[in-house]
């Protein structure tokens, strides 16, 4: 089935999307772990981060990497102008732009960092492809994407029925990226699962899910929000008070030969 993509640029979810999407201190140790494992160049001096919104990854990259400066990049603005707190941070620059189409040389970035990106791009093939002829040779991407295999695991969407439609018509299968890879002529180097820390506690999920910062939260009529908000709510009242609430992403590193 084919949707239209979620519109970052004209939606207000960046007033949201930090509120709703912090990652904690454990989430942030065990992606800065895979990045470093994934992106073995203790030497690394330029990274891309992009469709950075935020830039909620851009500065754990600078964390991962503290000799790289770090550049975010993202079509939308209202996105953008929440990162400007972090580029204020230092080592982190920002810059509009999309990833079919970007302002860069050929053989600019060693790494492109896409961090819940994937499926929201109309075009996947394309943007791999531009990817590709910025890297650098033998430069790596690091795609950090939600799967229709990995959806399995999220804890909150089977309370939103037409927001579980809509990742299950956009997310790619673990396949689909595969071949969109190898059609944009760069190599699988590694593909894994990584399970991470969504929510400190059943009350923190529900009180992340409430800020709405997903897209296919935005999506849903009003009624079904409430009607599932107050069903994980229930939900989450019959956990444990302190147990913490899990996730899982897939990660693809993928080598440009
Ligand atoms: C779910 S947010 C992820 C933001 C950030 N990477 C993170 O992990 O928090 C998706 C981002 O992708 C951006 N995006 C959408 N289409 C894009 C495109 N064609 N090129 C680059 N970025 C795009 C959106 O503007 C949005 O900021």
């Amino acid at each position: 089935m084919h949707r239209t993509r979620f519109d970052f640029s004209t939606s207000d979810i960046h007033r949201d999307y930090d509120a709703g999407r912090s990652l904690d201190p454990e989430a942030r140790a065990v992606w800065i772990d895979d990045l470093r494992s994934s992106v073995d160049r203790p030497d690394l001096d330029l990274v891309l981060d992009l469709g950075c919104g935020t830039g909620r990854f851009t500065f754990l990259i600078r964390e991962t990497f503290s000799s790289a400066v770090v550049l975010g990049a993202d079509p939308a603005q209202g996105m953008l102008g929440e990162a400007r707190g972090v580029a204020s941070r230092g080592g982190v620059r920002l810059i509009r732009a999309e990833a079919e189409s970007l302002p860069f040389a050929d053989r600019t970035f060693p790494l492109v960092v896409l961090s819940m990106v994937y499926h929201h791009l109309p075009r996947p093939t394309a943007a791999l492809r531009e990817v590709a002829r910025i890297l650098r040779l033998a430069g790596l991407i690091y795609l950090r994407t939600p799967t229709l295999e990995s959806m399995r695991s999220s804890p909150w969407d089977a309370f939103f029925p037409s927001a579980r439609a809509i990742s299950a018509a956009t997310l790619p299968a673990r396949a689909q990226v595969l071949s969109h890879a190898s059609d944009s002529g760069v190599t699988l180097e590694a593909q894994r699962s990584v399970r991470f820390v969504l929510a400190r506690t059943p009350q923190e999920l529900v009180d992340k899910i409430a800020r709405r910062a997903m897209s296919s939260l935005r999506q849903i009529p009003e009624s079904e929000f409430g009607a599932g908000l107050s069903a994980l709510q229930a939900s989450c009242r019959a956990l444990p008070p302190s147990e913490p609430i899990f996730e899982e992403l897939e990660v693809f590193v993928l080598r440009r030969p």
